[in-house]
């Protein structure tokens, strides 16, 4: 599962098969990083999202949209195992990774979280310098050598370093919404994961904070594969190349998220296929 295993087709970079995947849904070659297989999650008795089928594609970002409860932030969470942490959650099915079930037997989940690093809706900065809250990762995984350059690059990754080279010991609390938003992702990326999960990472900041975290999300986008989910179509419609469209879907006075769509992030908005989908992306519902 190495990153080093991973290969890209031929005269065709990453950014190309992204162009080439926003422009239309013609099959391109892809590398699939993630397979889901008919995957379920409950909650206690509660049936949150059932029947899940879709492949996630290397160096493209991927959207989860759909209408708050639909499970968006519950399938994210099973791409890293983060629902391991929910004592009442009980997945179905199965994710694989690079061809291997992450729910399979001897897979440590801690492992699967080191290549797979998550950033969520409400920044989260520990309550620690900059420095080290970038450093904390590599810190626990011994990677202890060449930190400076480590936590340098990181937050140059994160489009940060300019503005907090100066301050590196200051409390990571210090910064605005959006630059805290940037150190998570610093934070997550300090461990050189393959793939960036981000739930919802610019809700709850400003249009220009915003901008600012999708701008680094198409830079990102050459070095990781990103998943995220949004409930702003218009930031799906900017950012990723495919789409998943799910939503509730009610019986026996039961609603149960499921996925209605999936596809290129043009045809999903502009041609979808279910009705469902359409009365979503022109408004008419949710
Ligand atoms: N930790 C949890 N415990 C119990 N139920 C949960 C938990 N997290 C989510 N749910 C339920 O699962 C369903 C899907 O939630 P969620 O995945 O958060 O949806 P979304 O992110 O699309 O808004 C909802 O009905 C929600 O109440
Ligand atoms: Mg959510």
């Amino acid at each position: 599962m190495s990153r080093d295993e991973v290969t890209i087709p031929i005269d065709m970079g990453p950014v190309e098969i992204a162009r080439e995947e926003r422009k239309a849904s013609a099959p391109v070659q892809r590398e699939v990083v993630f397979d889901l297989r008919d995957l379920g999650v409950r909650y206690g008795t509660t049936t949150a999202v059932s029947g899940v089928n879709f492949e996630i594609y290397q160096n493209l970002i991927t959207a989860m949209i759909g209408p708050s409860g639909c499970g968006k932030s519950t399938v994210i969470r099973c791409l890293n195992r983060m629902n391991d942490l929910v004592p009442t959650a009980k997945i179905d099915g199965e994710v694989h990774y690079h061809g291997q079930d992450i729910y399979g037997d001897g897979v440590d989940p801690v492992e699967v979280r080191r290549r797979i690093g998550m950033v969520f809706q409400r920044a989260n900065p520990f309550p620690k310098s900059i420095y080290d809250n970038v450093a904390w990762g590599p810190r626990v995984l011994g990677m202890k050598k060449n930190l400076d350059e480590r936590v340098e690059k990181a937050l140059r990754g994160a489009a940060l370093w300019d503005e907090v080279k100066d301050r590196l010991k200051k409390s990571g609390l210090s910064l605005s919404g959006g630059q805290q938003q940037r150190l998570c992702i610093a934070r997550a990326i300090a461990i050189e994961p393959e793939v960036l999960l981000l739930d919802e990472p610019a809700s709850a900041l400003d249009p220009i904070a915003t901008a600012a975290i999708e701008d680094l999300m198409h830079d990102l986008k050459q070095e990781y594969t990103i998943v995220i989910v949004t409930h702003n179509m218009q930031q799906a419609a900017r950012v990723a190349d495919r789409t998943a469209f799910f939503s509730l879907e009610v019986g026996q006075g039961k609603r149960t998220g499921v996925l209605v769509e999936y596809d290129s992030t043009d045809k999903l908005f502009t041609n979808p296929t279910d009705k469902r989908t359409e009365d979503y992306v022109t408004g008419r519902f949710g």
